[in-house]
């Protein structure tokens, strides 16, 4: 391989790559009043595909039973005014 074909298969590499991690940021929730809420508390330990995953199965009572879970077991520092916030909005947007 000449210097020039290895630089070209290094960069493609890492715009390769590079579009992978930015995928995985891409998810976009729904418009709505609370998502600001959710951006900014629910990204810290996992991704938001976690959310569009369980829209499926979680009504108004999961969400808030799934938002108290990641304060009481995950340790997650959410207020409980953000986390009612939080829970309207899953619950609008995401829910059952
Ligand atoms: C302190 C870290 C942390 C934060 C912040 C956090 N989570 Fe989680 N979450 C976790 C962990 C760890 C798991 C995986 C738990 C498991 O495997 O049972 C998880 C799993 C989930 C799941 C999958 C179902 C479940 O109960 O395991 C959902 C849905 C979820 N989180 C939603 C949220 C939402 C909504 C927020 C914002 C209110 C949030 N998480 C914030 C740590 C966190």
């Amino acid at each position: 391989m000449t210097n020039l074909a290895g630089w070209i298969f290094r960069v493609t590499w890492l715009l390769a790559a590079g579009a992978a991690v930015a995928g995985e940021d891409a998810i976009e929730l729904k418009a709505g009043a609370g998502r600001e809420l959710v951006q900014a508390n629910c990204v810290a330990c996992h991704s938001l595909d976690y959310i569009q995953m369980n829209s499926p199965f979680l009504d108004r009572k999961g969400w808030e039973g799934s938002v108290n879970k990641m304060i009481k077991v995950m340790g997650a520092p959410i207020t409980e005014a953000d986390a009612k916030g939080i829970a309207d909005y899953l619950s609008a947007n995401y829910g059952k």
